[in-house]
């Protein structure tokens, strides 16, 4: 069986202070439906997408929530792994339509995270690494610590991490979606203010608010976009329990899944959105997932073979660095990018790579 994307909807990204959570959420189910062309009621089932709606705005019970938002108020879950949620939300209903058990599934992620401080929302998103193995970490000082590795033993250099802040920023010009609209030479992002050495401030993903929705079917559709394969592994959650910090090996096991399902290799993928979350993490992803050799990720940047025409385009839709990262919607948000852009006919294959935590849980999508 095929799962064709039948409709999607992301909301655009940012500070969005005059929307709730509710808010995010209705505009982006309102406009899959409305993009997917359905009645409501053809929706079985709901997966719902979320990090921490609790600790941001003080909601739970998601599933209710959401579910409200029909007249036939379709049985739903939220589904949590961290930045990965997204990912996990859309396998699950892969696997509920290949399954039999629901033949059309919504998948849904936001979250809403500008309500407050920049320290309390570090703090709340420190919630996903080893509460016990790595307390007092940040994401920042985590990703930090795989980029001093990295930069160790590769010689990737302060010159390359910026080059992928640049790409990102360049590329996200062209979505009005995205969060920033605003070009950075190389010299801005390494002089930009330090928050994790050798991670600076234009090194980081913002905090967002934003929401995206995709409408999965089992259900024969013509011309529509379809989900070539999927993987999804998991690696240990805290950084010291893990053998090699140079590789996200939960990153190569999905990858690997998800090529073997789609019955591709690495050099047929022709765009993929990976998860950028820091600009470290976009040259772990592009070696790990297979397009570049181990520690050639970063030259390959600052040879600008992954920005639009290079050999493989990485983030053209701006990236978690420049088109935001409302962490439920992101994994989401990229299987969208992708469908919108193989609609358009601008390329036919594309990956999504979504990842929770320090790597602890990844998740591929091909798309085609
Ligand atoms: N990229 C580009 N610009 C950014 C930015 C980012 N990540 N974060 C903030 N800015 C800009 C703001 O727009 C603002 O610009 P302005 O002065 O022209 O208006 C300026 O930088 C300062 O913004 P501010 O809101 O004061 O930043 P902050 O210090 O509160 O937060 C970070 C900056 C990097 C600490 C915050 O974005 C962060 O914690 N990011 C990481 C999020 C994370 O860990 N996600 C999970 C990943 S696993």
């Amino acid at each position: 069986m095929q799962i064709t994307i039948a409709g999607h909807h992301t909301t655009k990204v940012g500070e969005l202070w005059e929307k709730g959570l509710a808010d995010l959420f209705q505009e982006a189910i309102g406009g899959s439906v409305k993009n997917a062309g359905i009645d409501s009621r053809q929706i079985d089932q709901v997966f719902v997408a979320s990090k921490a709606p609790g600790e941001f705005n003080n909601q739970l019970h998601l599933n209710a929530l959401v579910s409200q938002f029909f007249n036939h108020f379709p049985p739903s879950m939220r589904v949590e792994g961290a930045c990965a949620s997204g990912g996990l939300a859309l396998l699950a209903a892969e696997q509920a339509i290949l399954s039999g058990y629901c033949q059309t599934a919504l998948v849904v992620g936001a979250e809403k995270m500008t309500d407050t401080t920049a320290s309390n929302a570090t703090r709340i998103l420190a919630m996903a690494a080893n509460h016990d193995a790595e307390n007092g970490s940040t994401f920042p000082g985590l990703y930090a610590l795989l980029a001093q590795v990295h930069t160790e033993k590769f010689k990737t250099s302060r010159e390359m991490l910026s080059a992928v802040a640049v790409k990102n920023h360049t590329h996200a010009l062209e979505n009005p979606l995205a969060q920033f609209h605003r070009e950075f030479t190389l010299d801005q992002v390494s002089q930009s203010p330090l928050v994790a050495d050798p991670l600076r401030l234009l090194d980081c993903s913002p905090i967002s608010d934003g929401a995206s929705a995709v409408i999965l079917t089992g259900r024969k559709m013509k011309n529509k976009p379809k989900i070539l394969g999927f993987g999804h592994a998991q690696d240990a959650l805290d950084l010291a329990s893990r053998k090699d910090l140079t590789t996200l090996r939960a990153t190569v096991q999905a990858a690997q899944k998800s090529y073997q399902m789609a019955d591709v290799r690495p050099d047929q993928i022709q765009l993929a959105e990976v998860h950028d979350c820091f600009t470290i993490a976009e040259i772990l992803a592009i070696e790990d997932l297979g397009f570049f050799d181990k520690g050639m990720g970063g030259r390959a940047t600052l040879n600008h073979e992954t920005k639009l025409n290079g050999k493989v385009v990485i983030n053209l839709s701006g990236g978690l660095k420049a088109f935001g990262h409302p962490i439920g919607a992101t994994g989401i948000k990229q299987v969208v990018y992708l469908a919108q852009q193989i609609e358009d006919e601008r390329y036919k294959l594309g990956l999504a790579h979504n990842v929770g935590g320090s790597g602890a849980t990844a998740v591929v999508h091909v798309v085609g």
